[in-house]
């Protein structure tokens, strides 16, 4: 079995070893760069350890995590321009880097990218790997719609937040194990288990991202605090003070959306005041450990000895622990 540091050091270094061509400058520039800023690097590493949870052999899910790796930066990029944020992994957006059009030309390319690398599978698992890849692909665009579409809603169920982020999120996370696992020679019932355990980790890292996002360290976090105040978005953090809130803090809540162009400053201030008196954190935090516990539950079911899941739980453990 590969330990979790063995695993990342070999998609840091199959990533480093991409090449791309250098011209035009400014379509392939913003990829180097984008992939030259690191983040964690999590779903390549789930696709590995789902793969060496089934055959001792990862070799053969190596461009497939690559792949998926690549794509969660395309996706990064385009969501940042929607999301107009500035910053992430502690550097400068492409879109501020360089433009829009350039952030837009160069997500394309990079999506068509991870395809390139996708196609680069063993043959005989080609038809299936592709399928959970075009599938987590339509997806995230849905997920990424609905994310929008919630900024200009006054009220969002948990319900219909939780479909939001499954699409946004989870689905990909889903998708890197399914893929390893379906490399790796799993049965079909155990691809599906460890797709489940997968979706429930990704929903636990989707509240977690947003509990982040006001709560976090912007040092470590990478990202500004506060954005999705900002950009008046629907997260857990909303969906619980929205049910929550009475009579002045609800009427407030609805002013803080309402207002057009309010100090971004003291938006975040007062959004985060709100959140603090409905102690909206620690219900976000309960929340969190369900879905960890609900993925523990799939992961159970996953029909290999305990030491092949091992990785898999420690990756877990990390995941809930996270900071950034
Ligand atoms: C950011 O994903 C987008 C979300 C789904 C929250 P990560 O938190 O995995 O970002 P990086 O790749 O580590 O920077
Ligand atoms: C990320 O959601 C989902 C995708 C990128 C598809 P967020 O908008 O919360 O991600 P961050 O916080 O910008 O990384
Ligand atoms: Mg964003
Ligand atoms: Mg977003
Ligand atoms: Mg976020």
């Amino acid at each position: 079995m590969y330990s979790i540091q063995e695993l990342s050091d070999i998609i840091d270094k199959s990533l480093n070893q991409l090449e791309l061509p250098q011209q035009p400058e400014r379509l392939y520039q913003p990829i180097k760069y984008i992939l030259s800023t690191g983040g964690k690097r999590i779903r390549p590493v789930l696709t590995l350890a789902a793969c060496n949870a089934f055959s001792t052999t990862i070799d053969n899910a190596i461009y497939p995590a690559l792949a998926v790796e690549v794509f969660h930066n395309f996706t990064l990029i385009h969501d940042d321009i929607m999301d107009n944020a500035d910053m992430r992994r502690n550097k400068q957006t492409v879109h501020v880097k360089w433009d829009s059009n350039v952030a837009i030309l160069s997500g394309d390319a990079m999506s068509i990218y991870a395809y390139q690398l996708l196609q680069k599978v063993n043959p005989s698992h080609l038809p299936n790997v592709l399928s959970v890849f075009n599938s987590f692909a339509m997806g995230i665009c849905e997920g990424q719609q609905m994310d929008m579409d919630f900024e200009s809603k006054s009220f969002v169920a948990q319900e219909e937040y939780i479909r939001m982020i499954e699409l946004k999120t989870s689905i990909l996370l889903e998708g890197a194990l399914k893929i390893g696992a379906i490399i790796g020679g799993a049965s079909n019932a155990d691809v599906t288990n460890i797709g489940d355990f997968g979706r429930n980790i990704g929903i636990a890292f989707q509240l977690q991202d947003d509990l982040l996002d006001t709560y976090g360290d912007v040092s470590v976090f990478g990202k500004k605090i506060g954005g999705d105040i900002v950009a008046n978005k629907k997260t857990i953090l909303t969906v619980m003070a929205l049910s929550h809130a009475k009579g002045q803090d609800l009427e407030l809540l609805n002013s803080y959306f309402k207002l057009p162009n309010m100090d971004p400053v003291k938006k975040v201030e007062g959004v985060t005041d709100i959140y603090n008196r409905l102690n909206v954190k620690q219900h976000v935090e309960e929340i969190i450990k369900g879905y960890h516990q609900k993925a523990i539950t799939h992961l159970a079911k996953v029909n290999i000895a305990p030491e092949k899941k091992s990785i898999l739980e420690e990756l877990t453990e990390r995941l809930m622990a996270r900071k950034n």
